[in-house]
């Protein structure tokens, strides 16, 4: 399938891999498994169709009050996932990306994502960004204190105006683009603290598909919705 115009940068809010589980009588830990596998084919169409950049939300700021068992299968399932795609990650030319506070993130969570990112920093055709004890709230408190801290260091007085483009250096996302399309599986209609500053224009696409079945024709559905969207931007056409 062709389209007239494809998003730059998709968002994606995948929800829906306990009720994928709970359906099928299997452990909720199997829904985030096959969820692993679902983010496989999102890539691999998003290649296709020459998207730059899919955000993932695998992990929020949130998530901690899930019982520690089903935290620590997200965190086990994303370490396998870099050990046995990277290779095929390289192949295919994607760069890993991660978006959130390191900080509470165990010693090993935190090598294998920066090997994974030093290892793809110089890969151009797609930034597959691992939003991972990720808040929208948390982004832009954190991005707002470092941009004030360099102001500090570099002797800038605080009462200068901070315009967005400067802002935006600070962010964990820095230098992938605005959201243009944010995807949420499962029947939900919120942003549960999703990438807030970066969604301020995007189109939202919601389906009632649950993460694990996300597919090709899912994927395709939303690009077609996009392709139908006049943006304006606050502007008149
Ligand atoms: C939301 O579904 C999903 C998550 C909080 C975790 C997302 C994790 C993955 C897709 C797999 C992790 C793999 C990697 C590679 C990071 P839910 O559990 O809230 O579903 P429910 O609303 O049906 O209970």
């Amino acid at each position: 399938m062709k389209f007239k115009t494809i998003p730059a940068h998709i968002g994606v809010i995948m929800d829906g891999n306990g009720r994928w589980a709970e359906r099928q009588g299997k452990k909720r830990t199997e829904g985030h498994r096959e969820g692993a596998k679902a983010i496989d084919r999102l890539l691999d169409v998003a290649l296709e169709h020459k998207i730059k950049a899919v955000s993932l939300y695998a992990f929020s700021t949130e998530n901690w009050k899930r019982p520690i068992t089903e935290v620590n299968a997200i965190f086990n399932l994303l370490i396998e996932f870099i050990d046995s795609r990277l290779e095929d990650i390289q192949k295919k030319g994607i760069r890993i990306q991660h978006s959130g506070n390191l900080n509470k993130l165990s010693t090993k969570v935190k090598q294998k994502i920066n090997t994974a990112v030093e290892a793809t920093k110089k890969n151009k055709k797609l930034t597959a960004n691992f939003c991972l004890n990720y808040g929208g709230q948390e982004e832009i408190l954190s991005s707002f204190q470092r941009l004030q801290k360099d102001r500090i260091h570099k002797k800038i007085s605080l009462d200068k105006p901070v315009s967005p483009k400067e802002f935006e250096k600070y962010l964990y996302t820095y230098p992938l683009p605005p959201v243009d399309l944010l995807i949420r599986t499962a029947g939900e209609q919120r942003v549960s603290n999703f990438l807030l500053w970066q969604i301020a224009y995007a189109e939202f696409f919601f389906t009632n598909t649950l993460w694990p079945d996300f597919d090709r024709d899912s994927l395709e559905e939303a690009l077609h919705f996009f392709e139908s969207r006049k943006r304006k931007f606050g502007g008149l056409s």
